[in-house]
């Protein structure tokens, strides 16, 4: 695993991240993916969506960025969503109280985040806490600080709205429309990609702490006196590795945690397994990722079981997906201000019922991050050259074309052969200048799978050398099987020859 300093660089250079509006200076927590980061984002978005939602029978929607206030009452995110704030009365620079009080040696095993503000002010007294910036002793109180950016919808003033802080809000207002028009049953699955925004008093840890990010986000709606999964028994078996509260992760079978009350019930077990399957087909090893029960006096109070995915990082413990049993908390509120019904009506038990939620809501940029992290390969012996080893599905692209000479015909039978490739719906990318050997490196820094020459040879016989990223050993493949021989390959996930 790289350092997380030399892999920020290391994207950086490669144009993987860009900080965004870099030529003036940048801000703290925003970054832009350039082509080859775009590009690997996008193709994790959409394994999300063929697994978490395609493969399910789910649906997709997209929502609005910005919302009226009155969501965000309802939501509870304008009295309650907002971190403890020091403000250093000398140099008036702002930090967040609980991660200064973390970084006390004496307070480590304190829960900052979950005390009060009054508390973090007597801590931050007792332990004498200097401002990081000027050293001298924050004396001030902690106060709260809403994280939501706000704005005013319109010209006129008095019309406040808020980027959204999540994306679940959406499918939350918009759930009454959907569940009419896809039959009035439960249960149902809506999901949506998107960006959200949180003014982070302290961004930091590159794309861990962003004030803009993206969120993969699936509310699986539910009758709250089915708490069974039609796919349980298929997964039963299987096993999660669980942390119970701030304990080491432990296999457990996935029936037994169920039964034990470790995971509140079938669904959110299914939903869990899931995440597992996803974040090994992104390459991330079995022993590097574990889900985290939370502790029942941090989750919310309408909460009926919280628990984080989290993968081991050079920045230590991420969490990177959080799947919460939600109840009926969000219909409700919204009931209320709205004023609107936002119940189903149970055709089996002939009940009107407000739908209970399980919601998993995964971080791209986190997961991305934890992806590249994962895949990240030092020099070696046989390479000579830092590398990514990507599995295909995810890599920028599946295959670079190179013609071994830009004459003789050589050029334009690679052109001929990356616009097949294209017609068949693979990503390809055509590469005449450097060496030979400097193009297959310059694929390899970017972990493309697949390199396709097209030499003299290909001339006469109508055929490709492709090699393969992780052992460069090369196969000859005809030009008219080339697409079918790399899509296998790409399903079998086969990265050496
Ligand atoms: N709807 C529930 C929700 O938003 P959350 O735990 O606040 O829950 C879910 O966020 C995921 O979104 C996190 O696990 C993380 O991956 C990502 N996320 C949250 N805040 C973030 C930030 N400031 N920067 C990057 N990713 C963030």
């Amino acid at each position: 695993m790289a350092d997380a300093e030399q892999l920020m660089q290391i994207a950086i250079r490669r144009a993987i991240l860009i900080p965004s509006a870099e030529i003036y200076g940048s801000q703290a927590g925003f970054y832009d993916y350039g082509p080859v980061g775009c590009a690997i984002k996008r193709n994790i978005e959409n394994l999300w969506r063929a697994e978490m939602l395609q493969k399910e029978g789910f649906h997709e929607i997209e929502t609005s960025l910005l919302l009226p206030e009155i969501v965000l009452k309802a939501s509870g995110h304008l009295e309650n969503f907002a971190d403890p704030l020091i403000s250093c009365q000398s140099c008036k620079q702002k930090f967040r109280a609980d991660h200064l009080l973390e970084k006390h040696p004496e307070a480590k095993n304190i829960k900052a985040a979950s005390l009060a503000p009054e508390k973090l002010s007597e801590l931050i007294a007792k332990y004498e806490l200097a401002c990081p910036n000027c050293k001298t002793k924050l004396s001030s109180q902690v106060g709260w600080f809403n994280l939501m950016f706000k704005t005013n919808i319109g010209p006129l003033e008095g019309n406040p709205g808020y980027i959204r802080p999540e994306t679940a809000q959406g499918i939350f207002i918009d759930f009454p429309r959907i569940i009419r028009n896809f039959g009035g049953k439960l249960p149902i699955g809506i999901g949506q990609i998107g960006k959200s925004a949180r003014n982070e008093i302290s961004p930091r840890q590159g794309l861990v702490r962003m004030r803009e990010f993206t969120q993969m986000e699936l509310e699986y709606f539910f009758h709250p006196k089915q708490q069974e999964h039609p796919k349980f028994a298929s997964i039963a078996d299987e096993t999660l590795r669980l942390a119970e509260e701030s304990g080491s992760p432990s296999e457990v079978k996935i029936k037994d945690a169920v039964e034990k009350g470790l995971i509140p019930n079938q669904i959110m077990a299914y939903l869990l397994w899931k995440q597992k399957q996803f974040y090994l087909m992104l390459g991330i090893p079995q022993d590097k990722f574990f889900f985290r029960k939370i502790p029942k006096e941090e989750t919310p109070h309408y909460s009926l079981g919280n628990i984080d995915l989290e993968v081991e990082t050079s920045y230590g413990i991420i969490e990177t997906a959080g799947t919460a049993y939600r109840t009926d908390y969000d219909l409700s509120s919204h009931m209320r201000l709205s004023g609107q019904d936002l119940s189903v009506f149970d055709e089996q038990t002939k009940e009107k019922v407000v739908p209970h939620v399980v919601e998993p809501s995964m971080g791209v940029d986190r997961t991305f991050w934890c992806v590249l992290e994962h895949c990240f390969r030092e020099k070696s012996p046989s390479k000579e050259w830092e590398w990514f080893d990507f599995p295909p599905k995810i890599a920028p692209y599946h295959a670079w074309v190179f013609p071994l000479m830009k004459k003789d015909g050589l050029d334009a039978k690679a052109r001929e052969v990356e616009e097949k490739l294209r017609a068949a719906g693979l990503s390809v990318y055509y590469q005449e200048s450097g060496s030979i050997g400097r193009r297959y490196a310059r694929a390899d820094e970017i972990g493309v799978p697949y390199c396709i020459t097209i030499d003299y040879e290909s001339l006469e016989q109508e055929d490709v050398t492709v090699r393969f990223r992780n052992d460069a050993k090369q196969i000859r493949v005809k030009i008219a099987q080339l697409a079918e021989e790399l899509k296998s390959f790409i399903s079998q996930n086969k990265v050496t020859g």
